[in-house]
């Protein structure tokens, strides 16, 4: 589905909803919506736009706290605008929203370059939530390999967790797949661990919303219990991610915010019932068997990276 969307609510009520999600794909659209809609008003100088931007920055930041994805580009915004004149603001601000973007594309395709190390011919990967190419302006982060790795002719097959409640692998992940000619299985999250005890998957590979300093990995809800169970079945849980997702002015994964978000996401309940419903969780560095970034494969601790 395409949307066009031209004021700053509309960018922001996008990725509320999730009609734009996945981390990286947030952080872009966040650069380009921001200046899209600063600039909408025509009538708008660059003293203007100077002035409704540091508001406008911080609603969009908010919109949704736990991908740095989102604060990282909008942070690159602000450090170009410190920079140029009021005159040259906005096509300054666009050409920075652009390179992002472009950087995106170029980053997943690092990603998965490194990736075909650790899917041969004949992997069956499992995957949880979407983080493809509907999560990314590219190929996606933890798709990455898997689609090149089917682009060059290797038989490669992905079981892809359903991911409750908003059932991204179930939509996006097969959808995905599907679409490029990668055979998918979608299974309910409460299967993957009877399913990595049987054998039928030799890695698993997620994306992350964002890596603290120490290694701890905060994705999808369901990630963790992923990553316990292949740990359990001695299979390589591996996370992959741009370097704009590594934050290392957060210290560890208790310092990641978690997004909660509404009981409706649950779907009917008898009323008066508590609900639970936080958007990720925090998965240990120590169940973590190695970090895939578009700079290779690399380790904690992370001293450098995105900084926002
Ligand atoms: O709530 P979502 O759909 O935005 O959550 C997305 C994920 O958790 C992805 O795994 C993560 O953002 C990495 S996307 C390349």
């Amino acid at each position: 589905m395409v949307r066009d969307l031209v004021t700053l609510d509309q960018v922001i009520e996008a990725i509320r909803t999730l009609a734009v999600r996945g981390a990286p794909a947030i952080g872009v659209a966040a650069a380009i919506g921001l200046v899209v809609a600063l600039d909408h008003d025509a009538a708008a100088s660059g003293t203007v736009v100077r002035d409704r931007l540091p508001d406008a920055a911080a609603r969009l930041i908010a919109a949704r706290p736990t991908a740095v994805n989102l604060a990282w580009a909008v942070g690159r915004l602000l450090a170009v605008a410190a920079t140029v004149s009021d005159h040259d603001l906005v096509a300054a601000l666009r050409a920075e929203a652009e390179a992002i973007r472009a950087e995106d594309v170029a980053m997943c395709e690092a990603i998965g370059q490194y990736g075909l190390a650790i899917v041969p011919d004949g992997a069956r990967v499992l995957t949880h939530c979407n983080a493809g190419a509907l999560a990314t302006a590219g190929i996606g982060t933890a798709l990455a390999p898997v689609h090149l790795a089917h682009r060059i002719g290797r038989r490669v097959s992905v079981y892809a967790d359903e991911t409750r409640p908003l059932r991204q692998g179930a939509r996006l992940t097969a959808w995905e797949l599907q679409r490029a000619g990668i055979p998918v299985t979608v299974l309910p999250d409460g299967a993957a661990a009877s399913l990595l005890r049987s054998g039928a998957v030799d890695l698993v590979i997620v994306g992350a919303d964002r890596i603290a300093a120490n290694g701890d990995v905060a994705n999808k809800v369901g990630t963790y219990g992923v990553a316990l169970a292949a740990r359990a079945h001695g299979i390589p849980f591996y996370v992959a991610a741009p370097w704009s997702t590594v934050d290392p002015a957060t210290a560890s994964g208790g310092d990641i915010v978690i997004e909660h978000r509404h009981a409706d996401e649950l779907g009917e309940l008898p009323a008066g019932t508590f609900v639970w419903n936080p958007a990720f969780d925090v998965t240990p560095r120590a169940l973590v068997t190695g970090y895939l970034t578009d700079r290779g494969f690399i380790a904690p601790p992370f001293l450098s990276g995105s900084a926002v």
